[in-house]
């Protein structure tokens, strides 16, 4: 037992003096990089110490040693570039594809802003059927562990030498993921409680707005503003909105009334949510679970489908009106597909209509669901059911948690799935 004891603190010694090691030999500079290695060897460390945990369920205490010596070695490499006091964070990942079961609350080392990055403390975030798609298939190529999620809000809580439209301190929410730029998939998305982010890709917070609704827009409503730019949307046309409650169509809806001045705006729901989506603003709302689309009397400008069905959608569209489909593949070969611009200026450019009032952020009713309901929250999603945006907030996480055992209250791992 005590000969396990020494290897397993043996282990966790040699794990952070290897980054500096590999640091050292490598001539390894860039913070990625080494964010990068400190997160493996941080996770073969936990592997191993999972195995430990498994085999010897008596020695799961010193799983705390670990977790503390990890902060300690964090402060004494970087005394001076954390801007918390707290260097390690809860964050939600995935070593494997799969269904939402793969998903584990671990800890994370925080990480450091390159010089155009901020470091945000997220204070909510929003799911994307993106988020679920990339963990259930190999999607794009990266390394794990993953942290999933695209949107969040949050606070700046440090920022790199060359970032000069955000201070500390600052209220900010966007996309974290650059789809548009290959290669700069990040592992650490926003399902963690501290992110790191290019400036450009994030906008200041509308004051009107909380952190929730703020998280809940930026990956749906770059998207629905894509749709009308590809299709060439103008003042007065008429549009027809296949899937308007959802997390796209909700803003789709608004925005073709609201932004576009569309004469017409028509859209698709369920029975139930017919009535939601006049709230919106949509002028005619076909229930699809009782109309088939060659029974829609009218034609469209524009048919915009959220949804893929645009290879039976497209009836509805004119003769040469477009018809935009933001699934992949599209189902109809005279469907265009519209994809989203990943950038903080669109959000920056649609800050009136939302202190206005114009565009609103629509929260699916069954939310926002607590950061440890992380998986609740994918469940729901998948459903495919979701009315608006499925939001994750708070991220507060009890560090310690504690249970009776044995009529003694005693501390309890807080990081599920270890
Ligand atoms: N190209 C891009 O850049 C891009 C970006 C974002 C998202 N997307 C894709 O766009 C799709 C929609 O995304 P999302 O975030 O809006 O999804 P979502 O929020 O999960 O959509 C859920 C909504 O879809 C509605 N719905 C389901 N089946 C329907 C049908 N047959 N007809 C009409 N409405 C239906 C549901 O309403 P009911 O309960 O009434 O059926 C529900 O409100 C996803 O496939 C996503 O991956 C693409």
């Amino acid at each position: 037992m005590l000969n396990l004891r020494i290897l397993i603190l043996t282990l966790q010694l040699l794990a952070p003096l290897s980054v500096l090691l590999a640091k050292r030999l490598l001539k390894l500079t860039a913070p990625k990089t080494e964010v990068i290695i400190t997160l493996k060897i941080r996770m073969l460390t936990l592997t191993i110490v999972r195995t430990r945990t498994m085999l010897v369920p008596m020695l799961e205490d010193l799983v705390f040693p670990e977790i503390v010596f990890f902060k300690v070695v964090q402060i004494i490499i970087h005394p001076k570039r954390y801007p918390v006091h707290i260097k390690m964070q809860k964050a939600w990942f995935y070593e494997v594809h799969g269904p939402k079961e793969v998903l584990k609350l671990g800890d994370f080392p925080i990480p450091y802003p390159g010089q155009n990055q901020l470091l945000v403390q997220v204070c909510a975030a929003a799911l994307n059927p993106i988020d679920f798609k990339l963990r259930s298939n190999p999607l794009v190529f990266t390394d794990f562990p993953v942290v999933p999620g695209c949107d969040m809000a949050g606070i700046v809580v440090a920022k790199g030498d060359h970032v000069s439209r955000f201070e500390v301190g600052d209220e900010v929410y966007g996309n974290i993921q650059n789809f548009n730029a290959k290669g700069e998939f990040k592992q650490l998305g926003t399902l963690a409680q501290f992110i790191v982010v290019e400036e450009n890709l994030v906008a200041s917070k509308p004051n009107n707005l909380s952190f929730e609704e703020a998280a809940s827009l930026p990956v749906a409503v770059q998207t629905a503003v894509e749709g009308f730019k590809t299709a060439g949307f103008k003042e007065g046309q008429t549009i027809f909105i296949v899937g308007g409650a959802g997390g796209v169509g909700t803003l789709a809806v608004q925005l073709a009334k609201q932004l576009y001045r569309a004469s017409l705006v028509a859209a698709t729901t369920s029975t139930a949510k017919v009535e939601f989506l006049k709230t919106l603003g949509a002028d005619e709302v076909v229930d699809y679970t009782k109309t088939r689309y060659e029974e829609v009397k009218k034609k469209y400008d524009l048919v915009y489908d959220t949804i893929g069905e645009s290879k039976n959608s497209y009836v509805v569209a004119k003769d040469s009106a477009p018809v935009i489909d933001i699934t992949w593949p599209p189902s109809n070969p005279r469907a265009v597909h519209s994809s989203l611009t990943v950038s903080g200026e669109i959000l920056e450019n649609l800050r009136p209509c939302l202190e206005s009032g114009k565009l609103t952020a629509v929260i699916d009713p069954a939310g926002p669901f607590h950061f440890c309901d992380v998986i609740k929250a994918f469940e729901y999603l998948e459903t495919g059911r979701a009315r608006g945006k499925v939001v994750i907030s708070p991220f507060s996480v009890p560090y310690l948690t504690y249970e009776f055992r044995n009529s003694k209250l005693v501390p309890q791992r807080s990081f599920i799935g270890y």
